[in-house]
């Protein structure tokens, strides 16, 4: 009987964060010296993770006749980041206190403002409109609104949630979110670059490069996946919100007019890439953006959220971003970004479908997913909790486990035979230490899909037995047939 957690939401997370650390899947960044706020190392299970991960969505993307792949440099000619914007509106809100130096993003300080205070601050601040009778949801929409406009007077009001001090907040001053350093030894103005904050803006100036090479038509695509890095104020829920992270993103050039149908293709295709790979329907959901809140950017947005421990998250972005960014790098650089059409001879700025996956993010939504206790019988007749990840087979970082009955007889070589054979094809992990139902387990809490046994009866007629992680269930099949068996179950199921 599946538990799912077995606990609070927070024990969830409790949980996961450390069994990413015991079993090898995430580390803290630089441990030995206290860490690293915001940034984390995957290990010898979580690279797998990850990599699988990103070959699923980079098949899934690229093996098409209308999508190329780039690998474009992290550093790009700082006048990029003016053209897309994000040297003046890639910004927080930020306050810092006075008293204790604390420093809080706006939005956050005022989301963790309790109901009643909320209530208590409004009605100090405007007698006349706000009695305290009002309902709840409408407080919560007016401070939000007025929090936006203008925060000043509420700063005032709140207390630091860190020193108990009131009014010790300063103004809210922007808060650029690049990192910033500099290209050769001189470190002034005229020698600063950014760490890239997303890998989309070496696909938009690489747009022409990219047709031209391949001789691609609208429409097409260009698909990148790298690292990004932004100097988020308040890093939190463990790989949710970090300063160095990975995006999958691909953007599709199509002709102005055609944007709003190749949208709605692109929402779809993004949202069962999700499925196909596990996640139920019910733990997805789409958010679409308010017209008032849209990125500069854009022209319609909805993001894929998960259900997180913690509440619903974004995982994935879906962008009409209109040809806005071909025309500012046009503006920018005095480049022509234009796309000549051969069929109708025409000379237009494409319109721009961006599909933007966080990588990082994604892996932890796996995770999440993948995450369950059970109900498990032992050998001794009695039942035991065990932890499973039940990782799609494709994901899963271990494809198998081989192991010998017991260390004699002739079952180890037998098994390293079977390990040799798979290798080449797969991970494969052998072990041969304790009872098999400890070693079940062991794979059970790593997610490994199936684990084959060399037992007696191998001896005599060449099978094993294969236990599905899943069921629990054991079959014999023949020790010639365990390649394609896996093959079948691992690489062709689901997608
Ligand atoms: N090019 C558009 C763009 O970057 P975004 O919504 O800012 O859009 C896209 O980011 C995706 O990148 C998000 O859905 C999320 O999965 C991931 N992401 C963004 N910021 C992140 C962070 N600080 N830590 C981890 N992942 C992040």
């Amino acid at each position: 009987m599946a538990k799912t957690g077995g606990g609070s939401d927070a024990q969830l997370m409790d949980k996961l964060v450390s069994l990413c650390k015991r079993r090898g899947f995430v580390f803290q960044s630089s441990e030995i010296y206290g860490g690293l706020n915001g940034a984390w190392d995957y290990g010898p299970l979580g690279v797998e993770l990850l990599r699988n991960v990103k070959n699923s969505w980079w098949n899934e993307m690229t093996y098409r006749s209308n999508i190329e792949g780039i690998d474009a440099a992290i550093l790009m000619h700082p006048r990029t980041w003016e053209a897309s914007g994000h040297v003046e509106n890639f910004t927080d809100p930020m306050v810092d206190c006075r008293q204790c130096k604390a420093r809080y993003r706006v939005d956050v300080l005022f989301d963790e403002v309790s109901l009643k205070k909320k209530k208590e601050v409004l009605r100090v601040l405007y007698p006349g409109t706000y009695d305290g009778q009002q309902k709840d949801e409408f407080i919560l929409a007016e401070f939000g609104r007025i929090g936006e406009e203008n925060p000043a007077p509420i700063l005032i009001a709140l207390t630091c949630p860190s020193c108990g001090n009131k009014g010790t907040f300063t103004e809210a001053r922007k808060f650029n979110l690049m990192f910033k350093t500099f290209v050769g030894p001189v470190e002034d103005s005229s020698a600063v670059v950014y760490l890239r904050p997303e890998t989309a803006q070496g696909i938009f100036v690489n747009f022409l490069n990219v047709q031209s090479a391949s001789r691609q038509k609208l429409p097409f695509g260009i698909a990148q996946i790298g690292k990004a890095f932004r100097n988020e104020i308040n890093t939190k829920n463990f790989l949710f919100r970090t300063r160095e992270f990975e995006q999958m993103e691909m953007q599709f050039f199509v002709k102005p007019g055609t944007d709003v149908e190749w949208f709605e293709y692109w929402r779809e295709q993004r949202f069962n890439w999700f499925l196909k790979l596990g996640m139920p329907r019910e733990r997805l959901r789409w958010h679409r953006h308010e017209p008032g809140k849209l990125a500069h950017y854009a022209k319609d947005a909805y993001d894929i959220e998960f259900a997180f421990p913690f509440g619903w998250g974004e995982i994935e972005g879906i962008h009409n971003r209109t040809d806005f960014d071909l025309s500012r790098h046009e503006q920018f650089s005095s480049k022509s970004m234009k796309y000549f059409d051969d069929d109708t001879k025409e000379k237009f700025t494409p319109f721009i479908i961006e599909t933007s996956a966080g990588a990082s993010r994604s892996f932890m939504a796996f995770l999440v997913n993948a995450y369950a206790e059970e109900d498990a019988p032992t050998a001794e007749g009695t039942t035991e909790t065990r932890v499973v990840m039940k990782f799609h087979p494709k994901l899963a970082p271990m494809k198998a486990a081989v192991f010998p009955l017991v260390n004699r007889d002739g079952m180890p070589e037998l098994a390293h035979k079977i390990e040799e054979t798979l290798r080449p094809h797969m991970r494969v992990f052998y072990d041969d230490s304790g009872a098999v139902g400890r070693r079940y387990r062991r794979q059970d809490e790593i997610g490994t899909p199936y684990c084959i046994t060399v037992d007696s009866q191998t001896l005599q007629d060449s099978t094993v037995t294969i236990r599905d992680r899943d069921s629990m269930v054991q079959e014999r099949i023949a020790g010639d047939r365990i390649l394609s068996y896996l093959n079948d179950k691992i690489f062709t199921v689901g997608l």
